[in-house]
């Protein structure tokens, strides 16, 4: 028998890089972005602000914020090429999988390597258009421009519902937003690090972070936490229905998490906005029963494995509120993880070794 690798199964507990850009401490529930607590930064600062720090390395001087703030809204529009694409793929192809196919659309000769902070910029800012250019075309009305005078969240807004949003759904959208930019060596942001380690492009790395990003034990969980709770309709029924679910060897959607065994701190931030937004609204009065009882099941059905709620819960409350649609939910995780992942791929590229580890073969051998 050939020497066997040490054996890792899902890479658990293995760190495959340094890292400057964030802090993932799941046992004390800590989240720190270059230097600063995620939570103070989603109170008191823009997606332009945190997008700055994770790409720069510093928040932005005021001249700084402007020039990024420009740059991001040149890069708005899309080519015609892409347009054309986003209308011709049939209706019935979700959301993730046409964000994917368009962002891999923008796609040319001018994307090599090294990747640079202005392809960067220029796919952070087009994401938010092909999700709303989309869904304007499902919606059977003509997408709207992105509008020139109004910041990074507030156009994305804009252009999904068609009319200049709230101050406060622009704040809570972006608190969201900023939660999500970065969280270490998630699944999509590694693999974005394994594509870029390969000397490939900023955008084959961004699409391949898309594909992983869409799945349900990833980014695909909100819209599957508000059907839950449109499955369990009523109070009375949360119980049965989710005992119903662990019998059956079921998950329960917005708990758990690979990293955090205490409360996920983006979804204690993120409870704050919600409950804010929500007021006295029977779905959300109806979602904290939930988590009541969801985490005392898991307690009694999974004992010691410490699920708690974790940020997709939650996220999916805060984008109901701001009125988005449950197809919009992963999509808009993707235009803020966009940062993270570019911040990754910048620094993978910045000092690279290809990404390649080992598999034990425990097949037979040849006679
Ligand atoms: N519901 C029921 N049981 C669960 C849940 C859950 N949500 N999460 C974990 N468990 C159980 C597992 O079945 C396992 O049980 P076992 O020890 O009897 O086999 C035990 O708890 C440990 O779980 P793991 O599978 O080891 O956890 P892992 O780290 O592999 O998975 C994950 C983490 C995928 C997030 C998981 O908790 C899950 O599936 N949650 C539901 C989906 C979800 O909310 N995803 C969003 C995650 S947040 C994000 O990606 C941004």
């Amino acid at each position: 028998m050939s020497k066997q690798s040490q054996l890792a199964i899902g890479l658990d507990g293995i760190a495959v890089a340094e890292t400057d850009l964030s802090l993932v401490d799941g046992l004390e529930g800590l989240l720190v972005y270059r230097g600063y607590w995620a939570r103070d930064l989603a109170i008191h600062h823009t997606f332009e602000e945190v997008a700055h720090l994770l790409w720069y390395g510093h928040l932005p001087s005021e001249e700084e914020l402007t020039a990024l703030k420009n740059k991001l809204k040149e890069n708005r529009e899309l080519p015609e090429h892409v347009k054309g694409l986003l209308r011709m793929i049939p209706a019935d192809v979700d959301m993730m999988s046409v964000l994917r196919t368009g962002v891999s659309a923008l796609g040319s000769s001018a994307h090599g390597w090294p990747p640079t902070i202005d392809e960067v910029i220029a796919v952070t800012a087009k994401m938010p258009t092909i999700v709303a250019f989309r869904y304007a075309c499902l919606q059977g009305r003509e997408p709207l421009a992105p509008k020139f005078e109004l910041d990074h969240t507030a156009n994305y807004l804009y252009m999904l519902k068609g009319t200049e949003p709230s101050h406060a759904h622009v704040r809570a959208l972006d608190a969201y937003l900023i939660l999500t930019q970065e969280h270490g060596m998630n699944a999509s942001t590694f693999t974005g690090r394994v594509v870029t380690s390969t000397e490939s492009d900023l955008i084959s790395a961004i699409t391949g972070a898309i594909g992983t990003l869409k799945g349900p034990l990833h980014g695909g969980a909100p819209s599957e936490v508000t059907e839950m709770i449109e499955a369990i309709g009523t109070k009375e029924n949360a119980e049965p229905w989710l005992r119903n679910k662990l019998e059956n060897g079921g998950r329960l959607m917005g708990f758990g998490h690979r990293v955090y065994k205490t409360i996920d701190p983006r979804a204690t931030a993120l409870r704050v906005v919600a409950e804010q937004l929500s007021g006295d609204d029977p779905w959300f009065d109806l979602a904290t029963h939930v988590e009541q009882v969801g985490l005392r099941l898991l307690a009694e059905y999974k004992p010691g494995r410490k699920l708690n709620t974790n940020v997709e819960f939650f996220a999916a409350a805060v984008m109901r509120a701001v009125g988005l649609d449950d197809d919009l939910f992963t999509p808009s995780f993707a235009v803020s993880r966009v940062v993270g992942w570019s911040a990754h791929i910048l620094e993978q590229a910045a000092s690279n070794r290809i990404i390649r580890p080992q598999s034990n073969y425990i097949g037979s051998m040849p006679e």
